[in-house]
């Protein structure tokens, strides 16, 4: 296991509490003393943790074998993965670092937990026992939480607010009028009404150089690799990769360790490999802006290959059409591939458009094809993002350094464009270079500076 990945992810909490105000001569110097941290209280829940494993293995394997392997695997996972921080133990950050492995793990086991009750009545018993053994984990976990919010969130939280005050001569937030209603789309979610988190917060392991990102999960994953997690860094330039990570799980990913890397080419920049952040992973290939032309590319993680198809030659691509807000440009963000509950769709603009967002389906074939193409009146330059949930397009735009808004929704079914809608998102960081929806668990993954974040989204039905 590398250190040096762990300090990465230990350090980004301190760089928060002290972060100086843009423009401002207000710096946040915050006090910070080392907390004794229960250690014992943790050692009780890794305790529990193994007991329900024991429980669980000992009953009679039924069809949901799968899912009890699943639960099992985690836990043993969680364990190791604490054991090995605690011999790292280097005082207080080791607390917040570790609880937060723990929260994450915990909320994908209650996962496992909900489906292993709703599959079977034979289960139904064990699985009580274990609901209720993690309640008490979960207690555990949230009186260790507090401990951790009165050293560190509690602090960060003061911080934001600090900084929110010292920005609010530019602030225009002033909606509160209820969100508006849109066309439910394709596949009976409702409208989006609202945007909650971030849940999930972290560094990469490459740092806060790396601005330009993206990472999420396989949106249709073979099966087995439902709970992979994939990133790409564009590592040259900010603008160009070459290469995917993966990892195994949400902790490994964290942690930073065990990653496999699968190389499009040696070189970079080059033919075919990635250009511009706003890629997404599908069937196990990565679909991307091709290098240096108006393409889609299509790169197959089993094969190893690429095929390509090209966008209307008037598309954007090198910085013609970018998201951006005010004088700023995110570079080479001329296309973004976005997953929604059927499929790859990739945004762009065109000069016979006039520039404004233009929407067409990517059929996953090999080689990929475009399908149906929706022209819309947005334009493409005022957008810092987009993603897509049940065929309606969603666009953000940038409000301030600590506000994205949902703005935008072109519904591809009835053809209506609305501007008008008001749901906030909350940033840790000012710019968010790629953004995508996950139809399996309805998370947005955004890549927000060299941070990897998720939020929830909340629909609801007319
Ligand atoms: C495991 O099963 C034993 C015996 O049924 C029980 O006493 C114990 O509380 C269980 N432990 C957990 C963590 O469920
Ligand atoms: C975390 O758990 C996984 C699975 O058990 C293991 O592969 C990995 O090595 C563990 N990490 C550490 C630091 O022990
Ligand atoms: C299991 O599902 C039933 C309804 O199907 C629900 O009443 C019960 O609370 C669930 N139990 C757990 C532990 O989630
Ligand atoms: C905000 O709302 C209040 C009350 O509705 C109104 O008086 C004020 O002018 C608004 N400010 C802006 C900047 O729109
Ligand atoms: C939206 O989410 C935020 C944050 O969780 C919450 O404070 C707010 O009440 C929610 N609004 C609606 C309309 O659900
Ligand atoms: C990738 O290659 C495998 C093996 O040839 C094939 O089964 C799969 O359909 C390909 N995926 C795409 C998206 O073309």
């Amino acid at each position: 296991m590398s250190q040096s990945n762990v300090f990465i992810l230990l350090v980004c909490i301190p760089l928060i509490l002290s972060q100086s105000v843009r423009g401002k001569d207000c710096v946040c110097d915050l006090q910070y003393s080392d907390p004794d941290f229960p250690e014992n209280k943790l050692d009780n829940v890794e305790l529990t943790a193994s007991q329900c494993t024991g429980n669980i293995t000992s009953e009679k394997m039924t069809e949901i074998d799968r899912l009890v392997l699943g639960l099992q695997h985690r836990i043993w996972q969680l364990v190791d993965n604490v054991s090995m921080l605690e011999k790292e133990d280097n005082g207080n950050l080791y607390a917040a670092v570790s609880l937060r492995i723990i929260e994450l793990e915990l909320a994908e086991i209650q996962d496992l937990l909900d489906k292993l009750n709703k599959t079977t009545n034979n289960y139904k018993q064990l699985g009580v026992e274990t609901a209720a053994e993690l309640q008490v984990m979960e207690e555990t976990m949230e009186e260790l939480e507090k401990f951790d919010h009165t050293q560190v969130m509690v602090k960060q939280r003061e911080n934001q607010r600090i900084r929110r005050d010292l920005e609010r001569c530019k602030n225009v937030l002033n909606s509160t009028s209820p969100p508006p209603t849109l066309s439910p789309g394709h596949c009976g979610l409702g409208h989006l009404v609202n945007v909650s988190g971030p849940k999930t917060y972290s560094l990469t392991v490459y740092g806060t150089s790396y601005t330009f990102g993206a990472w999420g999960r396989d949106a249709n994953p073979a099966p087995g690799d439902e709970n992979k997690y994939w990133l790409v860094v564009l590592s040259s330039s900010n603008v160009f990769g070459n290469f995917i990570r993966q990892y195994s799980s949400l902790s490994t990913f964290i942690l930073g360790i065990v990653p496999t890397d699968t190389y499009i080419s040696s070189s970079n920049p080059t033919t075919n490999t990635i250009q511009g952040p706003n890629m997404i992973m599908y069937g196990n290939a990565l679909y991307y802006n091709c290098y240096n032309i108006y393409s889609v590319c299509q790169f197959n993680l089993t094969t190893k290959t690429v095929s390509t198809v090209a966008l209307p030659n008037d598309a954007g691509f090198n910085n013609k059409f970018p998201f951006g807000h005010l004088g700023t440009t995110y570079s080479y963000t001329d296309m973004d591939f976005v997953t929604d509950e059927s499929g790859v769709y990739v945004i762009y603009a065109t000069t016979s458009n006039f520039g404004n967002v233009v929407i067409s389906k990517v059929e996953t074939s090999n080689p990929p094809v475009l399908g149906q193409t929706w022209s819309t009146s947005l334009h493409k330059k005022t957008v810092t993002n987009t993603f897509m949930v049940c065929g309606v397009l969603y666009a953000t735009r940038y409000l301030d350094q600590v506000t994205e808004e949902i703005f935008y929704a072109y519904d591809t079914k009835t053809n209506k464009e609305r501007y008008d809608l008001r749901i906030k998102i909350k940033k840790m960081q000012a710019n968010i270079k790629f953004m995508n929806y996950d139809p399996r668990d309805h998370l947005l993954y955004v890549f927000n500076d060299a941070y990897i974040v998720t939020y929830e989204t909340k629909f609801e039905r007319v």
